[in-house]
């Protein structure tokens, strides 16, 4: 095979691994909810199969493996652009739980036999029946589906293209690691206290750890990370934002290292109590009735109470307990709950509150054209709903997410046109960009690109674009 040829084969192998994600992943989702007879299965399942084939009629057999964070779709490793990023994280979270590192799908499998391994497969979400999945798998007499246990697999097993390797780990890199481990291990702590009734403490201060510890040695990229708005894991990925930007915001005020660990944990924890509420009222795109409000209004109490659950007692626990409480009551008094007495919020709730704002404005919704943009959320914050919000808290969002937020793009003097990937904490005026388009009108090479650490000293930001006013998809730069 000519090198050329080995590079299409690449290209194209990546290509389709994005797509097996999405199917497999929505093929997941539909298994949860449907008997695989249903009509919604069988749709998922055809769409699923054409990709399969796809595969499979250029290739000997499909084997999908995840190694060290990254899926291998043959052996060549499955980008995480922002497009696919709810899939690859959900279904990391599947393999993971069934103890699974991989899935090959041989020359002849066909519906019947993909029917019967996904009702198994759904099943090993037990923890009793992932343990024999194998076994089970061969008593269905599944052959043409064969899983591959985890702990078998190293980096060196899957890929085919040793230049795509991981290369040595950028700040960036590392980052993003420890942002989406902080995503899944909040999810694991949602879920285990819909049963339990009460947050594990311990786990989340192991979650946020990592997260002070990058803030502290002043890297901000994580900080970045928080523009990466992922609609699938939203709920987490939200928790994940405000714990980051707390942090951020509490490095500026000065809060020592100690503090930040419990801040951060109060940020992760703020919205637990919307467990409480119930999902057609959280995911309603339209406005709520006053029902529907009453109950969306107590997830303060409920999340305080949630955590009063837990055994003992400590600082983390009652600042915690408090930001849940407090993260809607605004500084001036005008959110909610209403309380009787003289009240004031804690300062960590009045970073968390804020942090919670800036990252919710910038949310997709349902009911908005589009979303809004980081810079417009500053805008919002520091503008007619200031009131609402402790100026000095307001001040250290500015110094921590930088007056360019992440996400951000810019026309500069120089005439580029840049992304803005993360703060600069020293000069909130020359953040840290991606080039778009160059002064000739040309863009930078996708395979190599134009970075600025940060914006040079020469140039300046003249003008913020707006949504509509250039071509980039910049979710997929953010995530690259
Ligand atoms: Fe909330
Ligand atoms: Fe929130």
């Amino acid at each position: 095979m000519s090198a050329n040829e080995h590079a299409d084969d690449t290209a194209h192998l990546a290509e389709a691994g994005g797509t097996l994600l999405l199917r497999l992943s929505a093929l997941l989702r539909t298994a949860r909810t449907y008997d695989v007879s249903n009509q919604a299965f069988q749709r998922q399942m055809q769409e699923f199969m054409a990709v399969v084939r796809r595969v499979l009629d250029e290739e000997d057999e499909v084997a999908l493996a995840v190694v060290a964070d990254y899926f291998y779709l043959n052996g060549v490793r499955i980008k995480a652009h922002a497009s696919v990023l709810g899939a690859y994280h959900s279904l990391m979270a599947d393999f993971e739980r069934r103890q699974v590192g991989g899935l090959r799908f041989l020359q002849g499998v066909d519906e019947a036999e993909i029917e019967r391994f996904f009702q198994i497969f759904q099943a090993a979400e037990d923890p009793a029946i992932a343990e024999h999945l194998a076994e089970t798998l061969t008593e269905a007499a599944i052959t043409n589906i064969v899983t591959v246990p985890a702990a078998d697999l190293e980096v060196d097993d899957v890929t085919r293209d040793l230049s795509d390797q991981p290369k040595q780990q950028t700040e960036r890199a590392r980052a993003k690691k420890v942002f989406w481990r902080a995503v899944l291990g909040t999810k694991k702590i949602v879920l285990r206290a819909r049963q339990t009734g009460r947050p594990d403490l311990r786990q989340a201060k192991r979650l946020v750890q990592p997260i002070v510890d990058s803030i502290m040695k002043h890297e901000y990229s994580i900080v970045g990370l928080t523009a990466l708005k992922d609609h699938d894991e939203y709920t987490y990925t939200h928790c994940v934002n405000v714990a980051i930007l707390s942090i951020g915001m509490g490095q500026q005020l000065g809060l020592p290292r100690q503090t930040l660990a419990d801040l951060g944990v109060a940020g992760l924890l703020h919205d637990l109590g919307k467990m409480a509420v119930p999902g057609d009222v959280l995911r309603k795109p339209g406005s709520l009735s006053d029902e529907e409000w009453a109950m969306m209004r107590r997830h303060p109490i409920e999340g305080a109470l949630m955590v009063s659950r837990m055994p003992g007692m400590s600082v983390v626990m009652l600042d915690s307990m408090r930001a849940c409480l407090e993260h809607h009551m605004n500084y001036n008094r005008t959110g909610y709950p209403e309380v009787e007495m003289e009240w004031g919020q804690a300062t960590m709730s009045r970073i968390v509150a804020i942090a919670d704002c800036f990252d919710a404005i910038t949310a997709h919704r349902a009911y908005s054209k589009r979303p809004r943009t980081p810079f417009e959320a500053l805008q919002i914050l520091l503008g007619p709903n200031r009131v609402n919000f402790d100026p000095a808290v307001l001040w250290a969002l500015v110094k921590s997410v930088g007056l360019y937020p992440a996400g951000t793009v810019l026309q500069t003097a120089s005439g580029h046109v840049v992304l803005v990937t993360s703060p600069n904490p020293r000069d909130g005026l020359r953040p840290v960009c991606r080039v778009l388009v160059r002064p000739d009108g040309a863009a930078p090479p996708e395979d190599a690109p134009e970075l600025w650490e940060p914006m040079p000293n020469g140039d300046r930001a003249i003008r913020v674009l707006l949504p509509e006013e250039y071509k980039a998809k910049t979710a997929d730069l953010l995530a690259a």
